[in-house]
């Protein structure tokens, strides 16, 4: 099975994987965001992220490789009696736009490798000159909570990773912490995470 078929088997019944709130870490940075502002939240699944920046007044352009996933989010926006825009695309091979957007979200999504390199590359090239990038991940630690994520270490994220990727931003704040979430019925329980906030 394909990392698509497989996104999509899990997002077909009809309940939110993750939830219909917004990711807690995100939450918290509300006082960075302004009405207005042009948002891009990747791997955005059933939209909880993209449908909260919308009712906080973003203009919000959300992707993701799952059709299944994005037509959830379409009707999570109806329910909130917000607008997203959605795109199915998958962010590996996605013609990204350049100097875009004002924010770039992107809540556990992980890549490895040469994959990671260039999503990672995207992220920094899409955000305007002094956008801010808000991204929270596992670190490897998490795969003794098995509370929620993928199962490969090398899928993980650490300090010294992120450091690599963003270390040229203008504003860098990186925090490791061991915090309980509650997601759904995916991510659930103490969980091992890194969070990131960077201003090109
Ligand atoms: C753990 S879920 C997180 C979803 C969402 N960010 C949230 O926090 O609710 C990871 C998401 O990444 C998407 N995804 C994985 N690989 C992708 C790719 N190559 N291109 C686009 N989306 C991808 C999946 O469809 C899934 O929605």
């Amino acid at each position: 099975m394909s990392e698509l078929e497989r996104w999509e088997t899990r997002y077909r019944p009809p309940d939110y994987l993750f939830g219909k709130e917004p990711n807690a870490f995100l939450k918290s940075q509300a006082s960075r965001l302004r009405p207005g502002q042009k948002a891009l939240s990747v791997a955005d699944g059933e939209g909880r992220n993209g449908v909260w920046l919308a009712e906080q007044g973003l203009d919000v352009l959300t992707v993701d490789f799952s059709d299944t996933a994005l037509a959830k989010a379409r009707a999570l926006a109806r329910e909130r009696r917000v607008t997203i825009a959605t795109e199915v695309a998958d962010l590996t091979s996605w013609r990204w736009p350049r100097a875009a957007f004002d924010v770039i979200v992107a809540i556990f999504i992980h890549f490895e490798g040469a994959e990671r390199d260039t999503f990672f590359a995207n992220l920094k090239a899409a955000l305007k000159p002094g956008g801010l990038l808000l991204m929270e991940s596992y670190r490897p630690a998490q795969l003794d909570y098995r509370t929620g994520g993928p199962p490969q270490v090398d899928l993980m994220y650490t300090r010294e990773i992120l450091q690599k990727a963003f270390g040229d931003f203008a504003e860098l704040d990186i925090r490791e912490h061991d915090s309980v979430i509650s997601e759904g019925t995916a991510h659930v329980g103490m969980s091992a995470l890194i969070d990131l906030i960077g201003k090109k």
